[in-house]
């Protein structure tokens, strides 16, 4: 495995595998990796020839209070476990390389409505952050097909808009969700809980399957929603949102229509977990 922090060598290995018509995968994370950024990495492998991963943490997706300073930095592990399950390149671009202009007078990126709901309106400015860092990786590796988690729900569908309409020329390919065996979404957030927490976060999941089962039973989509919020509020949790959307992220109006997903938010502590489920009605 090669490992890059510059975009000039990252660009002249990715020129000689395309001089060797071999086909490019990505996969861009922040790096403490665990069993679900490897399932990403397993999916990218199946569908191209070479594939690079990113580690970079992205000061423009943090809010002025989370916890930007704190993300776990684990990057001599991370290579090693890259190494070992066969990643080609490693991607490490420095703040400057990303920003050369700093974080504040750089070209902005917004994609409208989608990035002003749910983790958006809590989270203000985040999906822009990501957005404005996906499309510089995307200009700096040129990959083929880029591989995203559908754990981050909302985050996929912005890329999705996002690459379609700059006409980016890769593929979106969408990854499952990894989860512990008690159902808690894998995140390299979950080491911030403390022994107690980790005991009340597989809460998240089971009210996840207590949305999609009472929207199969033609509940009402709002008394499903408050009761998701009593239920997680009750184990407390501090609830930002619960919801039952469309795939699309429009809001649904029949609690059994096709194609919807139930995603949820919820503080525990200092810890912010996210996850969804998506579901048809029967
Ligand atoms: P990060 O949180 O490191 O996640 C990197 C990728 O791994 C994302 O596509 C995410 O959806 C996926 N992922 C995380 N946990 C997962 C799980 N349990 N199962 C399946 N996939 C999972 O998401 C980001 O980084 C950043 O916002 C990024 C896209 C890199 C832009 O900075």
């Amino acid at each position: 495995m090669q490992t890059h922090n510059t975009i000039l060598a990252l660009r002249a290995q990715v020129r000689q595998w395309r001089e060797q018509r071999l086909s490019v995968g990505f996969v861009p994370t922040m790096g403490n990796l665990h069993a679900g950024h490897f399932a990403l990495l397993e999916l990218a492998k199946q569908q191209a020839d070479r594939v690079v991963v990113s580690i970079f943490v992205n000061p423009t997706q943090f809010g002025p209070n989370e916890d930007y300073a704190r993300y776990p930095r684990t990057e001599a592990a991370d290579a090693e476990a890259l190494r070992e399950r066969g990643c080609d390149a490693l991607f490490l671009p420095s703040v400057e390389q990303m920003y050369p202009f700093g974080t504040m007078g750089c070209v902005q990126m917004h994609v409208p409505g989608i990035t002003d709901i749910l983790d958006g309106l809590h989270r203000p400015g985040h999906f822009n952050g990501v957005a404005q860092v996906v499309a510089r990786l995307f200009n700096m590796v040129q990959p083929d097909l880029a591989v995203f988690g559908r754990k981050d729900y909302q985050q996929l569908q912005v890329i999705r808009y996002m690459a379609r309409e700059m006409s980016f020329p890769l593929e979106i390919v969408p990854a499952p969700t990894l989860r512990e065996a008690d159902g808690l979404a894998m995140s390299s957030r979950n080491q911030y809980l403390s022994a107690d927490e980790r005991k009340l976060a597989p809460r998240i999941h089971d009210t996840l399957l207590f949305m999609r089962d009472a929207a199969r039973q033609g509940l009402p989509i709002d008394r499903i929603e408050d009761a998701a919020r009593e239920r997680l509020e009750a184990a407390g949790y501090v609830v930002d949102y619960a919801e039952i959307r469309r795939a699309d992220l429009s809001r649904a109006r029949m609690p059994v229509e096709q194609g919807l997903v139930a995603l949820i938010a919820a503080r525990l502590g200092r810890t912010r977990l996210i996850d969804n489920l998506e579901f048809d009605p029967f």
